[in-house]
């Protein structure tokens, strides 16, 4: 797969996803949500790929956003039916059975922020700074910010971010519960490889499910959530790995996960 607007390396069960214009704070333009759109649905089907990391290229930013050079024109009318049509790369990322975690180093605004929201667990370095800052521009968050964002720190909170537009730093990120861990600055990337790493050596099927339960699970009535978690566990009594896994405990040595 050859990319222009973002970088893919896939070592050691760890997929890397950079975006990769460094010159503009990695700001999305056409091309990188193409891009991005093509990755994650290849990503998706790909057996080989247990964990995803996102990232922004150089040291400071993780993406500042829709790139705004692309806002001088108005949109006419059959633009607007287009991107109606387009199935936004989040929606895409939101099919990934594999984990995905947001490696945040300086600015996540806007699309920036709403990308790192369509991930499982943020990961953010000291100087990160964070916020739906769309408003200001006289649009609102397009790529899913409105929803996921309450969903993640609860309706006050996202409804005074989104409306001031305000720009929070990384600390005060951790404290609402929009980041999951803030590491020294300059440290995202490493930390959330790390993580991932550990994530991609736990048995495959049983991560993808503990998945599915979580996230399909919070979209269901408690009842049919957890109707699916005894279904998906009780599937995953059936492979070989659990037997591995038991083995492995008895005999006192690490298993070697088949993904049977
Ligand atoms: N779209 C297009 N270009 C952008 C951009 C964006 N979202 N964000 C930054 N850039 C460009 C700047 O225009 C500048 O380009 P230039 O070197 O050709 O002038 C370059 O990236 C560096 O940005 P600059 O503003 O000089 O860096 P800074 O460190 O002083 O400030 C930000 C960084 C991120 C705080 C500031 O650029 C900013 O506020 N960007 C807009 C963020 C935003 O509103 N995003 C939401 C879009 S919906």
């Amino acid at each position: 797969m050859t990319y222009e607007a973002i970088q893919y390396e896939l070592g050691d069960g760890v997929a890397t996803v950079t975006l990769n214009r460094p010159d503009v704070h990695n700001a999305m333009n056409d091309l990188m949500r193409r891009e991005l759109k093509r990755c994650f649905e290849s990503v998706a089907d790909a057996d080989d790929v247990r964990v995803v990391v996102v990232t922004g290229a150089g040291a400071k930013a993780f993406s500042a956003g829709a790139d705004i050079r692309e806002f001088v024109e108005p949109l006419v009318p059959t633009r607007f039916r287009d991107s109606r049509r387009r199935v936004d790369f989040r929606a895409v990322m939101d099919r990934c059975p594999q984990p995905i975690i947001a490696a945040i180093g300086g600015y996540a605004f806007g699309g920036g922020l709403e990308l790192a929201l369509a991930c499982d667990i943020r990961i953010a370095a000291a100087n990160a700074t964070l916020g739906l800052t769309e408003v200001n521009l006289a649009i609102i968050p397009g790529g899913g910010g409105t929803q996921r964002l309450p969903r993640v720190v609860g309706r006050g909170k996202a409804l005074e971010m989104i409306l001031t537009g305000a720009r929070i730093p990384a600390d005060e990120a951790l404290r609402i519960g929009l980041v999951e861990r803030v590491v020294p600055e300059g440290q995202a990337l490493a930390a959330a490889t790390e993580l991932a790493r550990a994530l991609a050596a736990r048995a495959p099927v049983a991560l993808r499910y503990a998945k599915e339960a979580v996230v399909k699970g919070l979209e269901l009535p408690l009842a049919d959530g957890l109707r699916l978690e005894t279904d998906l566990s009780t599937l995953l009594r059936t492979t070989e790995d659990r037997v591995e896994g038991a083995k492995a405990f008895l005999e006192k040595r690490p298993p070697r996960w088949t993904g049977r």
